[in-house]
């Protein structure tokens, strides 16, 4: 089972929990408070009316009863409307409060689910990497229902349901004697306690379902994420058989937990029914002895079937409740999550004037103990086309993500223009850089809106001018509704090539400074290669531009190479002056030679 921090074990931290909660909730709260104060004026009336109902069935009983006095037959029927009204008061005005406070609900839930919306894409590539997707979608689900949950039945539930306890204990009290009011104190009582200690033993079961749960779930969407990788290795009866094992356990999870809820409904069933018949039985005793009246003893019984309904519920809710909590804490364990990679809290924007970029002896590991970058230092001029190579997993992608800061070096310096990235606002330094990633995913969109997402703001005819200058016009042409295909998942429905120059067109669109072009060519044919390197090419013309190249054919005529070999900076120099020094980038380009040949 996975770890949880909130132990329903110890009151202070569910307190703490739900300070947390008041403190995200008081101001949608406040700026509904109209809406609020008139539910619970609904309330009260709701209240009101059914605290009217024991009494005119008493007075309707004793009006009918021929011993005591029969009353005229206006005031019986005066009696009977004054009861349908009250029973109207009552549903009327519960209807009318949950009418109006479902909106205040609704927009806490909008809030906190778009709070936790941000806050999962503030947060790490490192989180990102270790998230489990199905999970996370989950737990965010089940939070903010938790949240409406609470909400609702807190306010509306629990405590109108103490008010009333009192209120019909007094009643009791001063109509009937304390006997009366004591067994109702004494039932509530136990069943509170009952309820309680049953609950609290329940938990556990309860978090081993939600755990199973979500880790079924998990499962699944990763499973049918990769269907691609399913079906290369066949694997489809082997995917359905670990979704089985998870489901299984899901489905023992669920059976144990349903045999505590049965134990917990029966225990609260038996307190409930104990106390009404004692109840029932000293109403019709003091009736037999003649120190009651039948409307007595029909009031003391309505009192009791009204005050156990909502009493029976409470525990329901109590139970929902903890369960609420207990998934609010994990939503609010995601809301929580750290964030390393931020801001400085006065950082200035980063303006570019020349593009320059200087890592000044970068040490970076992603894992203790495993550096990739070592001493790495390298600078780019302004307007300079840099190439960057080297054999795979030298660290050539890393640079390109430490730069754009997905990562911050655990050594040295990186700067843009003299200033060190770390300082200036995590947007200004992003808006500042266009990347080409070595392996881009598309959104299941049009073609169109895919491009158009490297800047949201650009029209129609920009979107076509980026189409051109990716040299995407002939992919285009071939597709059967043009830029309005729709991709696929992940872009899938265009082949690799495609996808880079797609790419291409949307880091030409966001009008970056700095250019970084992670490429994967290996993966292209000769004819796509040269069609993304004339597109890159044309962009990189007006940027300074960082190209990770796999095959050195397509970066003859970069202005610099740097070769890289584990991590550190080996060789830098043009094409021409690198093979005249015979070192390691000559050794790479001859194997790549005769491999072509
Ligand atoms: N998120 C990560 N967590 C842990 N290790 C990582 C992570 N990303 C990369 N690495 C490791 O860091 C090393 C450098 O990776 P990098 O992606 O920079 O290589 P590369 O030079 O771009 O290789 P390629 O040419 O294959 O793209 C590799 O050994 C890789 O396994
Ligand atoms: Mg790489």
């Amino acid at each position: 089972m996975r770890s949880q921090g909130f132990n329903e074990d110890s009151t202070a931290s569910a307190r703490y929990l739900i300070a947390k909660l008041w403190w995200r909730l008081a101001p949608i709260l406040r700026a509904n408070r109209n809406r609020v104060a008139l539910a619970l004026l609904c309330l009260l009336g709701a209240k009101a009316g059914l605290l009217c109902i024991p009494f005119l069935l008493k007075a309707l009983v004793d009006g009918l009863d021929t011993d005591s006095g029969q009353l005229a037959i206006h005031v019986i029927l005066l009696l009977v409307l004054a009861y349908g009204a009250a029973r109207l008061t009552n549903t009327l005005f519960a209807e009318l409060r949950d009418t109006l406070f479902g909106r205040v609900t609704e927009k806490a839930m909008h809030s906190i689910s778009l709070q936790t919306f941000r806050h999962v894409h503030s947060l790490d590539v490192d989180y990102h990497l270790n998230r489990r997707t199905g999970g996370l979608a989950r737990d965010i689900e089940r939070g903010t229902n938790g949240i409406s949950f609470l909400l609702r039945f807190f306010i509306f539930n629990i405590a109108p349901t103490l008010f009333e306890i009192t209120m019909v204990a007094g009643i009791l009290l001063i109509n009937y004697g304390a006997e009366y009011a004591a067994v109702i104190v004494v039932s509530v009582l136990l069943y509170g306690s009952f309820s309680f200690r049953a609950t609290r033993w329940r938990t556990q079961y309860v978090r081993e379902v939600n755990a199973a749960d979500s880790d079924s779930n998990t499962r699944a969407v990763d499973s049918l994420l990769n269907y691609e990788t399913v079906k290369y290795f066949n694997n489809e009866a082997f995917e359905a058989e670990r979704y089985d094992v998870a489901l299984d356990i899901w489905e023992q999870a669920r059976r144990k937990n349903r045999l505590s809820l049965f134990a917990l409904n029966g225990g609260q069933a038996l307190i409930i029914a104990v106390s009404q018949t004692a109840m029932l039985g000293m109403a019709a005793m003091a009736v037999d002895k003649g120190s009651m009246t039948l409307g007595d003893f029909i009031l003391v019984n309505q009192f009791m079937l009204q005050l156990f309904m909502p009493l029976g519920f409470l525990g329901f809710v109590y139970r929902e409740i903890k369960a609420a909590l207990a998934n609010i804490e994990r939503l609010f364990g995601v809301l929580e999550e750290g964030v390393s990679i931020q801001s400085e809290p006065d950082a200035g924007a980063l303006s570019v004037i020349e593009g320059r970029i200087r890592f000044a002896e970068v040490d970076f590991s992603y894992r203790e103990g495993s550096e990739v970058l070592r001493q790495f230092t390298m600078d780019i001029a302004g307007g300079e086309t840099v190439a960057l190579v080297g054999s795979s997993g030298a660290g050539k992608s890393t640079v390109s993500k430490l730069l754009f800061r997905f990562y911050d070096p655990k050594g040295g310096a990186i700067e843009i223009d003299g200033t060190d990235i770390r300082s200036v606002s995590l947007e200004s330094l992003r808006r500042a850089i266009a990347v080409v990633p070595q392996d881009c995913v598309l959104f299941n969109d049009s073609l169109r809106e895919n491009i158009r997402y490297g800047r949201p703001s650009a029209t129609d005819d920009e979107v076509d001018q980026a189409v051109e200058a990716a040299f995407l016009n002939e992919v285009v042409e071939r597709l059967p509704d043009g830029l309005d295909t729709v991709v696929g998942e992940r872009g899938l429905k265009l082949s690799g090539g495609e996808r880079q120059r797609v790419s291409i067109a949307r880091a030409v669109l966001k009008e970056a400074a700095i250019l970084i072009f992670d490429e994967a060519t290996s993966s292209l044919d000769s004819h796509s290669e040269q069609a993304v390197m004339a597109a890159f090419r044309h962009l990189a013309g007006r940027h300074t531009a960082l190209v990770i190249a796999h095959r050195l054919s397509t970066i003859v005529d970069a202005d610099r190479i740097v070769v890289i070999d584990r991590g550190a900076v080996v060789e830098e120099g043009t094409h021409a002056s690198l093979l005249a020094a015979a070192g390691k980038y000559a050794e790479l380009w001859q194997i790549q030679r005769r491999a072509q040949a």
